[in-house]
């Protein structure tokens, strides 16, 4: 290996080439701290060149990569294997905004831009760039691209894949495709950047990409509301989305036991509703028109749900500080949960259909099961999206506890889930977490068809081998 290392260094500084321990540790261990690996090097390239010349190489000399973005990734896709013959590519320096084309609506970013840096500029211009999620701080829109993240604006402007219209991607040869054009209709044959997106590194490596803007809404508004069930919680979001259309931008549920968590680690976390609901859901109307109209709407649709029996109280955010105070209780959640120990993760879909009957099984089957346990049951409902967490019964402690009950809870949620015909990752990927479980539920025709695309395009597996999928 001391030759590929030397190869290395005709092109990058000692500060961009980091092989001694004590530099690649901050690289090593996801978000979670549920993965640690080891690496031959951390290399911190600058530019797509020399991110072609870095995989040429590695290529020659058959050695792994695990690109790397923000680390904030929940399925330790980023994290390298065990080995120490992996390296990491990481993109921190790869952080530039190289264009606003305002004509055009898009921003073209490089793989390394932090997501709220992106939602900076894009204001600056009068755009919502709308990708938003709790780690919007730390992660880059490489790694977002690479887990098609979803977030809390999905139910309106869909996921990562719907916000990008262009990539440029470094190939497991080291040859760069260059797909930046900002087009919103192009057929031109089997559609290469949906291939890489999604694909959390095993394909190619995302460079650049060339990302959607909207226009900045005039006015948003943000409510909480409490609902006694989940079958309301439905017909609620149903309502909205009857009486607000493509004014709804939020709609995030949240179990009691979720802001239980909230309050014991952040006790200034508390629910402004009365008593405690089983469910407490957080609306976000945004609207392009007036202050009072979507005022006026909100205020409506709230008077018919408490006419229909919906909703048990609701609070109305008097201005922006409250607002915030009421997203970041939705984003303390999983703060909270990292606070408390380990805990079983679930991030999955479900038909809205069938949501109620999904709900309704698992949770009576889990709490007979496994008496005391708290099911951190939050996410966004909007979508069907849930984080169905597990966190062990308050007298337990969390490791031992999931040593014991990992595998069976886990296989009773992905059976309720295989019940409803919904899938066992909504917006986390896969990484080295799911592997086999998406071995086990993805079908067999559809990881065979997986398996030849990785084959096709990476066929000395170097591109993030055993994420995904193994071949
Ligand atoms: P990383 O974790 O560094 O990498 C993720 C994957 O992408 C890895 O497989 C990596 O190899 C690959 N990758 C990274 N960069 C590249 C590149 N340039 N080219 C090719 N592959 C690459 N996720 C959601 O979907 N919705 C949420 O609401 C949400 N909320 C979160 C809240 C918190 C507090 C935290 C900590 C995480 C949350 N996440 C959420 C998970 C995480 O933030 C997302 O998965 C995010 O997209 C990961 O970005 P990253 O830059 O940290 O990627
Ligand atoms: C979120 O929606 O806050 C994250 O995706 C959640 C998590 O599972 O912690
Ligand atoms: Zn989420």
């Amino acid at each position: 290996m001391q030759a590929f290392i030397t190869q290395l260094q005709t092109f990058l500084k000692p500060s961009f080439l980091l092989t001694v321990e004590i530099d690649k540790a901050p690289y090593l261990t996801d978000w979670r701290k549920k993965f640690t690996g080891k690496a031959l090097a951390v290399l911190l390239p600058g530019t797509t060149d020399e991110v072609a010349k870095i995989v040429q190489l590695c290529a020659e000399h058959q050695v792994a990569i695990v690109p790397q973005g923000g680390h904030t990734g929940f399925c330790g896709g980023a994290t390298p294997d065990t080995s120490g013959s992996q390296i990491i590519m990481n993109f921190k320096r790869m952080n530039q905004i190289l264009d606003v084309d305002v004509a055009n609506q898009t921003i073209t970013v490089e793989a390394g831009c932090i997501l709220q840096a992106i939602q900076e500029k894009a204001a600056s211009h009068g755009f919502l760039f709308p990708l938003s999620l709790g780690a919007e701080g730390s992660c880059m829109i490489g790694g977002n691209l690479a887990t098609n993240a979803g977030g809390t604006n999905v139910l309106r402007y869909g996921n990562t894949r719907d916000l990008c219209l262009g990539l440029e991607v470094v190939t497991a040869k080291g040859e760069i495709w260059n797909g930046l054009k900002g087009l919103r209709k192009d057929n031109t044959g089997y559609d290469l950047r949906d291939l890489f997106i999604g694909s959390e590194g095993t394909l190619g490596i995302i460079t650049t990409a060339v990302l959607k803007l909207y226009p900045l809404p005039i006015s948003q508004w943000a409510t909480l509301v409490a609902t006694d069930n989940i079958a309301s919680t439905i017909s609620l979001l149903n309502l909205f989305q009857k009486r607000a259309n493509s004014l709804l931008t939020g709609f995030e549920m949240m179990t009691r036991d979720s802001l239980d968590l909230n309050t014991k680690h952040f006790p200034h976390m508390s629910n402004p509703l009365k008593g405690n609901p089983p469910y407490t859901v957080l609306i976000e109307l945004s609207d392009h028109e007036s202050e009072e109209h979507v005022k006026d709407l909100l205020q409506s649709v709230l008077e018919e749900a408490f006419e229909s029996n919906l909703i048990t109280d609701a609070v109305i955010a008097s201005n922006l500080s409250q607002a915030n105070l009421f997203w970041q209780m939705r984003e303390h959640i999983t703060l909270a949960q990292a606070e408390e120990g380990a805990n079983l993760k679930h991030d999955i879909t479900i038909p809205l259909s069938s949501l109620d009957s999904f709900i309704t099984a698992t949770d009576q089957i889990i709490r007979s099961k496994y008496p005391g346990v708290r099911v951190i049951n939050f996410g966004h409902l909007g979508d069907g999206n849930l984080h169905y967490n597990i966190a062990p019964p308050s007298d337990r402690d969390p490791k031992s506890f999931n040593q014991e009950n990992e595998k069976p809870i886990m296989e009773l949620v992905y059976g309720q889930v295989e019940r409803c015909q919904g899938s066992i990752s909504a917006e986390h990927g896969i990484g080295q977490l799911k592997l086999m479980d998406l071995r086990a539920h993805k079908g067999d025709v559809a990881h065979d068809l997986m398996r030849a695309l990785k084959t096709a395009l990476d066929p000395q597996n170097i591109l993030n081998p055993h994420k995904v999928i193994s071949i």
